[in-house]
């Protein structure tokens, strides 16, 4: 049992999973001082990009929020912050678990279903990412301005979402903002934009899945992101993507992929993308949609 008694059994299908995120965001309301305004999940390797927020107010293990399974990924600390930036409460996500942990959607997307649910209406999805292409640099970040979702998976297959919420046919044309984009490439505009393959993963591509990935139109390649990004653009949150680009992808580059450079990369360039988001977040009223 979680606290107050509720069972720690993992959201599976149906309309349950809107009932525990509903129960897990009550909890958040209470344990980060009151609703975020902003969730910011960091993936891979951005764990110092955290330190540059700001100073933690609160803080709880994801270990007490109803519905959230144990993360088994390297780098990915398991707790969620309320730090706050220029006047606005942020919800910080260190923790994600991936499909290839052998989670559900469901479970994926339950930590951003349920800082959404607790009343952050704008989310930023951070992870490491290998890059596709000889241009695209290496080392620093990438602005998403669309994805392919590979997964094959998706956070809203199941029976219909409870009232209030949305349907289940969802335009997800704009799914990562105009107006978020537009901000970063103004407050950098050496960012450059990319398309993101989420993959199941957990084993890097072969150099014939990179080639075919670049060919059907992708620039970076990672293991997360696509899902939390839908259930959250479900929910009706705006939505900011940025990848760190970790590697260049299998074939691109001499040696083998390494998932230890991988977060040693991240962690190399995590504390000024840390600066970024701070940035990001105080001129969020710049960012009209
Ligand atoms: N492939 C998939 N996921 C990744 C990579 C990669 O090369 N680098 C960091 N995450």
């Amino acid at each position: 049992m979680g606290p107050e008694g509720t069972p720690r059994r993992p959201p599976t299908g149906g309309d349950e999973p809107f009932r525990l995120a509903a129960r897990a965001a009550a909890v958040l309301r209470d344990r980060l001082g009151g609703p975020p305004e902003v969730a910011i999940v960091l993936g891979s390797g951005w764990a110092a990009a955290e330190a540059r927020l700001g100073r933690a107010r609160a803080r709880l293990a994801t270990s007490d929020l109803p519905g959230y399974p144990r993360p088994s990924a390297p780098g990915h600390a398991g707790r969620i912050s309320a730090v706050e930036v220029a006047g606005r409460r942020v919800a910080v996500i260190s923790g994600r678990v991936h499909l290839y942990e052998g989670h559900p959607p469901a479970v994926v997307v339950h930590g951003v279903r349920s800082l959404v649910l607790a009343g952050a209406r704008t989310v930023v999805l951070t992870n490491a990412a290998g890059a596709l292409r000889p241009e695209v640099p290496v080392g620093g970040p990438v602005l998403l301005r669309d994805h392919l979702n590979l997964t094959g998976r998706s956070p809203l297959v199941g029976p219909l979402p409870p009232a209030p919420h949305r349907g289940r046919f969802i335009d997800v044309g704009q799914l990562y903002d105009p107006g978020l984009r537009r901000l970063v490439r103004c407050l950098d505009p050496t960012v450059p934009e990319a398309v993101y393959a989420g993959v199941l993963g957990p084993q890097f591509e072969t150099p014939a899945e990179v080639s075919m990935l670049a060919r059907l139109g992708a620039d970076v390649v990672g293991m997360s992101t696509v899902l939390e990004a839908i259930a959250a653009h479900h929910l009706g949150a705006r939505i900011l993507a940025l990848s760190l680009v970790t590697n260049p992808a299998s074939g691109l580059a001499p040696g083998p992929v390494d998932g230890e450079e991988v977060l040693r990369v991240g962690r190399g360039a995590a504390r000024p993308l840390g600066a970024l988001l701070a940035r990001v977040v105080a001129q969020l009223d710049e960012a009209p949609a």
